[in-house]
Order: C-alpha cells, then sequence, then structure tokens
C-alpha cells in the first residue's frame, strides 16, 4: 500500500460511523499506514502501536522529535494487558470511572509494544477514548492504536479535519472527518508509575474529578526550555504555538482589561494587527479598538472555551495578526488545562498584573 501520495478526506457520521469506510481505514493501520481521526479530545494521528516502522511514520509525518512519546489507544479495558504490564490496582480504578475518556495513565510498556512508542522509555501511555469514531477504528483494526494529537509539532492541535488537513496533507493516508472534537483540549495524562500518582499534563479530565478517586491530586505546573528531562516528556515550554507571538495577562480583571487596553493601542500604533482571543464578557470593553478579536464563547462555560480553543488560535494565524493578546481566567475544572495550554501558546510570557 502506497504512503501518503494523496491523502484522503473522508466524512463519517460519528452518530452512525460508516461501516465501510471504518473498515477500509482499519485495513490502511493494519497495512502500516497513517489514519487521522477525531476523539472526543483532538483529533489523532494514529498508527499500529505493536509495528514500529508504522510508528516511525508518525513522528516523521509530525517532525516530532523522537524524544517524545505517544499514547496508544485502546477500546476496550481488556486490551489493556496487551499494552501494559503489572497494572496497579489503582489503574482498573480510575479505568473504571474514567474510561472511555480524556484520561490517559502511564504504566509499565507490555511486551507487544515496540520502544519508539514511548520514546525508549520502559513505559507507555495509554487511553481509551470515548469518541464513537475512535472506537469503531480500533475495535475494527483489532490493534492497539498509537496516536499523537493530529498536528505538527508544536502547532495548536487540530479539533478539525480541515486543521489536520492544514498541517498533514500528503502525510497521513486518510483522515476521518467526524466534524468538531467536543472537548476541545487533550486528555489529562496522569503517571502511575512512580510511588505516588503524578499529573504530568491537565486536560479533559479535571483534577477535582481524579481527587474523586485519588483524595488531594494536584498540578504541579512544569515547563522546560528543551525536552532533555527525560522523566517528563512532553512539557516543553513551546508548544500549541500560533505563529504569531501570543501574551498572557493574569490578574484582577478590570486592571487587566486596562493593560491590556494599553498595550493594544500602542501595538497599533506601531503598525502592528492585534488580534485578541476573548471571552464574550470581555468584548465591549475592547469595541472602540480596530482589532481582530475572536471569541472563545462565555467565561461562565470553561466547555466552550476549551471546545474553541485551538480553532481560535489558528484562525487568528489565517487573519496574519503580529501579536496576539489573551487574558487568563479561571483555573477550576477544565480551566487547568486552559491555563495550561495558554501558557505554552505564550510560551512562558505570563504578565501579571
Ligand atoms: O487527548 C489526547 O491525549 C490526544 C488524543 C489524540 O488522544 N493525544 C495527545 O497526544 O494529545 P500527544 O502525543 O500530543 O500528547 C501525549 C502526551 C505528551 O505530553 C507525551 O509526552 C505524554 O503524553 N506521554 C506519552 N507517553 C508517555 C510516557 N510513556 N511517559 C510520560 N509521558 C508520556
Ligand atoms: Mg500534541
Amino acid at each position: 500500500m502506497p504512503y501518503f501520495a494523496n491523502t484522503r478526506l473522508v466524512a463519517v457520521d460519528p452518530a452512525l460511523p460508516d461501516a465501510a469506510i471504518i473498515w477500509q481505514a482499519a485495513d490502511v493501520l493494519r497495512a502500516g499506514g497513517l489514519v487521522a481521526f477525531p476523539t472526543e479530545t483532538v483529533y489523532g494521528l494514529g498508527a499500529n502501536a505493536t509495528d514500529a516502522e508504522a510508528v516511525s511514520r508518525i513522528f516523521s509525518a509530525k517532525q516530532r522529535p523522537a524524544s517524545d512519546p505517544v499514547i496508544v489507544h485502546i477500546a476496550d479495558p481488556e486490551q489493556l494487558a496487551r499494552v501494559a504490564a503489572r497494572i496497579p490496582d489503582l489503574a482498573h480504578a480510575l479505568a473504571a470511572r474514567f474510561w472511555p475518556g480524556a484520561l490517559t495513565l502511564v504504566l509499565e510498556r507490555g511486551a507487544a509494544i515496540p520502544p519508539n512508542v514511548s520514546a525508549g522509555r520502559a513505559t507507555v501511555a495509554v487511553r481509551m477514548p470515548s469518541h464513537p469514531i475512535a472506537r469503531a477504528l480500533i475495535q475494527a483494526a483489532d490493534l492497539p492504536v498509537a496516536a499523537p494529537s493530529a498536528n505538527t509539532f508544536s502547532r495548536p492541535s487540530a479539533t478539525s479535519a480541515q486543521h489536520v488537513l492544514e498541517d498533514l496533507n500528503g502525510h497521513v493516508d486518510i483522515i476521518l472527518d467526524g466534524g468538531s472534537t467536543p472537548i476541545g483540549v487533550e486528555s489529562t495524562v496522569l503517571d502511575l508509575t512512580g510511588s505516588t500518582p503524578v499529573v504530568l499534563r491537565p486536560g479533559g479530565v479535571s483534577l477535582e474529578q481524579l481527587a474523586q478517586i485519588i483524595p488531594g491530586i494536584r498540578w504541579q505546573p512544569r515547563y522546560l526550555q528543551t525536552d532533555e528531562d527525560a522523566a517528563s516528556p512532553g512539557q516543553m515550554i513551546k508548544h500549541y504555538s500560533p505563529r504569531a507571538p501570543v501574551r498572557l495577562f493574569n490578574g484582577e480583571r478590570s486592571a487587566v482589561i486596562e493593560v491590556m487596553k494599553q498595550i493594544a493601542r500602542d501595538e497599533i500604533a506601531s503598525g502592528r494587527r492585534v488580534g485578541m482571543l476573548l471571552v464574550e464578557q470581555d468584548r465591549e470593553a475592547f469595541e472602540d479598538q480596530p482589532l481582530e478579536v475572536v471569541s472563545l464563547g462565555s467565561q461562565e462555560q470553561p466547555e466552550q472555551i476549551s471546545a474553541s480553543l485551538f480553532a481560535a488560535l489558528r484562525e487568528l494565524d489565517h487573519r496574519s495578526v503580529d501579536v496576539i493578546l489573551a487574558r487568563g481566567i479561571g483555573r477550576e475544572g477544565l480551566g487547568a488545562a486552559i491555563w495550561d495550554r495558554l501558557v505554552r501558546a505564550a510560551e512562558g510570557r505570563v504578565i501579571e498584573v
């Protein structure tokens, strides 16, 4: 089978995935090719997780450094024993509560999973997605599916098939277009291989939800300039970045808005196009300035914000802005994941007001 000679974009109804299309995509996976598919978090770029050569194609397609491990997706909890070893009781308890869903568990790597999936580590990250297209595909392939987010490395994750095409046209065999992904930020990554569970990345399952099973669990933000820290891959600061630099402002709302208005004025005065990532409630404050505004939805509805965040960053790229200004909002629930993605989009440039 030719790999990526041309990328096929195929529409699939998430309510009732067409069996013939799913079967064709599963064939591509079995033959060592790449299939991009929607999950409830973001689109994934999938390959047979038991085939080292297929997995290496993911890294080249994304231009992802081989040091950053990828997540293995399964379709039912029984598959867990095929990909991981010495699974602790806590993993079973978390799986029972949160799978299928946006929680990834880092466990001891099973013998069926080649080392390049985990960038040579003895561990493996596993998740069972809930999206019907993802599940149908993994079931039809009857394989664990290695899949990072379907974006070029360090770009905002893809939350629509169009985003996947933007980044990976000609580098993937099939894109299953199931519309926009509902959660919009990636899964929560929880490392269970140490003496205590560690949140490596906040995501679609909130810390408050995790605390129902692991009382007191916290997230200790840790951002690295390079990926040299082998214990904590994927925590590099430059990630999810649009082309224009993002400046993230944090502090009391009205004070932050005043500072943002002044900076927007200065930027415009020096001839730059200014993009604004705003919640609905903040729009009015900026109406008197010629700005490229993209709304993230209501501040009271973090699930709207997470669903629109990556598309909003890409939209501002399309509008060719020179700089993007954003305001940090609450960190409860999904807010922790939203904050993390904004900090990384800003490459750590947080301006405390
Ligand atoms: O929601 C998601 O998790 C999406 C969808 C497609 O499932 N996938 C995703 O994959 O976001 P990716 O590769 O973009 O992010 C995976 C994260 C990275 O931060 C990576 O470093 C971490 O999980 N990770 C993967 N395997 C790991 C391992 N063995 N140990 C520690 N961290 C790992
Ligand atoms: Mg990613």
